[in-house]
């Protein structure tokens, strides 16, 4: 059975990516709330969700169909490059398509929920595609394309309310796993603070409606420090090739599955 608040006077705060360092910050941020961690290492009365695997992401938002949700963080990534069960690269699936899918289904069911996005400043330097040589490629490049089809979403629908962050930059599983040895050493002896990354996205939960930009700390070329509100400084225009392969793997799946997102 979910624990949920429906009671009381607590905010229900739906959180991916629970389990990991900035993860676990939010939760601990909002230990007063009624707070929702879906991952893959659930235990009752959280809900279990694998953003490799389409029918998982279903079941998530099954699960929270009649629920009001205040806030929803979209906080998981990974660095995993290999094929899903449904032929999709994984990368793709888990950073990309499932934060739209996800995003998309709360625009329209959840309509008063915030949305925050975990983005990255690595977005900066991206391309738009989908299959990457390499896994630190395959990372930004996936990360910007969840942020432009997020945008995107935020574009289409004026009532959409998405915030952006960027954490800067802390030593956790996936940060690491991107560096070498002494960039590593460096991450984890100078990295930005949790307070101030937990800051961040509190202030991007606060500027759901601000268009084009992000919030990102300010200081060390964006890497750490107090978090402001400012423009994205590269093009965010998402490709056209792009937003149709995501259409079509979007009708592909939800056929494969039975379902459409405007019928769960
Ligand atoms: N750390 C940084 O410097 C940095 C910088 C910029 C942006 N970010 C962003 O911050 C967010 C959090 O990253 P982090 O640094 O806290 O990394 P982390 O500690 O490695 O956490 C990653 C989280 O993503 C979850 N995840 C990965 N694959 C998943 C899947 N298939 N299904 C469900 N959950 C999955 C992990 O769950 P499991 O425990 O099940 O693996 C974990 O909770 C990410 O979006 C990342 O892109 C981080």
């Amino acid at each position: 059975m979910l624990a949920y608040c429906g009671l009381c006077f607590c905010m229900n705060i739906v959180i991916l990516g629970s389990t990991g360092v900035i993860g676990k910050a939010l939760v601990k941020q909002y230990q007063k709330e009624n707070c929702i961690e879906a991952s893959r290492k659930a235990v009752s009365p959280n809900i279990e969700l694998d953003l490799s695997d389409f029918e998982s992401i279903l079941c998530f938002l099954k699960k929270l169909e009649h629920h009001k949700i205040d806030i929803l963080f979209l906080n998981a990534a990974t660095t995993r490059k290999e094929e899903t069960k449904d032929h999709m690269e994984y990368s793709f699936m888990v950073n990309a398509f499932s934060m739209y899918y996800i995003a998309k289904h709360f625009t329209i069911y959840h309509k008063e929920c915030r949305i925050v996005f975990t983005s990255s400043i690595r977005i900066l330097h991206a391309k738009q595609k989908i299959q990457s040589k390499t896994i630190s490629s395959a990372y930004r490049n996936t990360k910007l394309l969840a942020h432009l089809l997020l945008a995107h979403l935020q574009e289409e629908d004026p009532f959409a309310q998405i915030g952006f962050f960027h954490p800067g930059i802390v030593a956790s599983k996936l940060s690491l796993s991107l560096h070498h040895r002494w960039v590593q050493f460096l991450i984890r002896h100078f990295g930005n603070s949790l307070e101030h990354v937990v800051e961040g996205a509190l202030l991007a939960a606060e500027a759901t409606k601000v268009k084009g930009n992000w919030v990102c700390p300010k200081g060390v070329f964006g890497l750490k420090g107090k978090p402001v509100l400012k423009k994205v400084n590269r093009s965010m225009v998402l490709d056209q090739k792009v937003k149709q392969y995501v259409i079509e793997k979007e009708k592909e799946l939800e056929k494969k599955y039975g379902i459409s997102c405007v019928r769960l």
